[in-house]
């Protein structure tokens, strides 16, 4: 029996999108959600197109560290053939976690990383990771503070794509580290869905303007199935490209560092 792909933020756009494909594939998914009810109906909606469909939705909140370890937990005796870091946030202002990490960090950076190496015991040994990061990711840069910001250096869209671009950083490392999995990217364009509205007057104009030519969910979830079905390593899915690494994220010194840094603050031995 294989096991079952992880799909973080089911409830989402994207998210629902794959999980839809996946449960039409055949294949069983855990539906990772912070939203039980939001979740519950993306899966019944799947449900009553496909009545077969395997889906179960266990819990996650990726602003917290505690909620992580403990879905971790409930995989106890579980196989995993993928697992999907799909969630994502665009906080409009600068907030802590209970955990003393900034907010758009913990969710979108740490949490995802503490979620994969808490399950690398359980996954299946040619198993696929996927994480989702974002075009904004080639216009930022990670230097000294970056994944524990300041107030001062917060910004709404730039710490978004540095916590994309730490997690690009981080799954290069660990792919050098564990060469035995299949870890990749998926980059889903401009998608319409609630992450392009940025809590700001100007989001009915853009709804208006912007969001028509935006690409659907549907649409955005193709790199990520093409990266879950992907026998390849540190590819790049973009549209319906498959692309090497590109080099400018190559930075085996920096992955090195902020690999060492992350566990360091995390408290989790590799
Ligand atoms: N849309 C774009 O143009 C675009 C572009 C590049 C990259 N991306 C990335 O694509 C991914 C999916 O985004 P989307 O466009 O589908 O947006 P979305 O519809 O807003 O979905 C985001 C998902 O993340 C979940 N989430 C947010 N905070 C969470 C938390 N603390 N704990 C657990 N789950 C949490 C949301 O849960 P709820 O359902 O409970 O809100 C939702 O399921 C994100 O990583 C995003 O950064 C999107």
């Amino acid at each position: 029996m294989p096991g079952r792909t992880i799909i973080t933020g089911a409830s989402g756009s994207i998210g629902a999108a794959v999980t839809r494909a996946l449960a039409e594939r055949g294949e069983a998914v855990v539906m990772a959600c912070r939203n039980p009810e939001k979740a519950r109906s993306v899966r019944e909606r799947i449900l009553a197109e496909f009545p077969a469909a395997d889906l179960e939705i266990r819990p996650l909140d990726l602003s917290s560290l505690d909620s992580v370890r403990s879905f971790a937990a409930s995989f106890d005796g579980e196989r995993i053939s993928s697992l999907f870091n799909n969630a994502g946030a665009i906080n409009r202002g600068y907030a802590l976690t209970g955990d003393g990490l900034e907010k758009t960090f913990a969710v979108n950076y740490f949490s995802p990383v503490l979620l994969t190496l808490l399950l690398l015991s359980r996954m299946d040994p040619d198993a696929r990771i996927v994480n989702m990061v974002s075009l904004t990711c080639r216009f930022v840069s990670l230097t000294g503070s970056a994944l524990r910001p300041a107030p001062e250096e917060f910004s709404q869209l730039g710490t978004y794509a540095r916590s994309k671009l730490a997690l690009l950083h981080f799954f290069l490392e660990l792919a050098r580290r564990r060469p035995d999995l299949r870890i990749n990217v998926a980059d889903p364009g401009i998608v319409n869905s609630n992450m392009i509205s940025m809590g700001r007057w100007f989001d009915p104009l853009a709804d208006l303007l912007f969001r028509p030519f935006c690409k659907s969910p549907e649409m955005g979830a193709v790199p990520a199935l093409a990266a879950l079905s992907s026998a390849g390593r540190n590819r790049y899915f973009v549209g319906k490209r498959c692309l090497e690494m590109p080099r400018r994220y190559v930075d085996p010194e920096k992955g090195r560092q902020l690999f060492e840094e992350t566990l360091r603050i995390l408290q989790q031995p590799f």
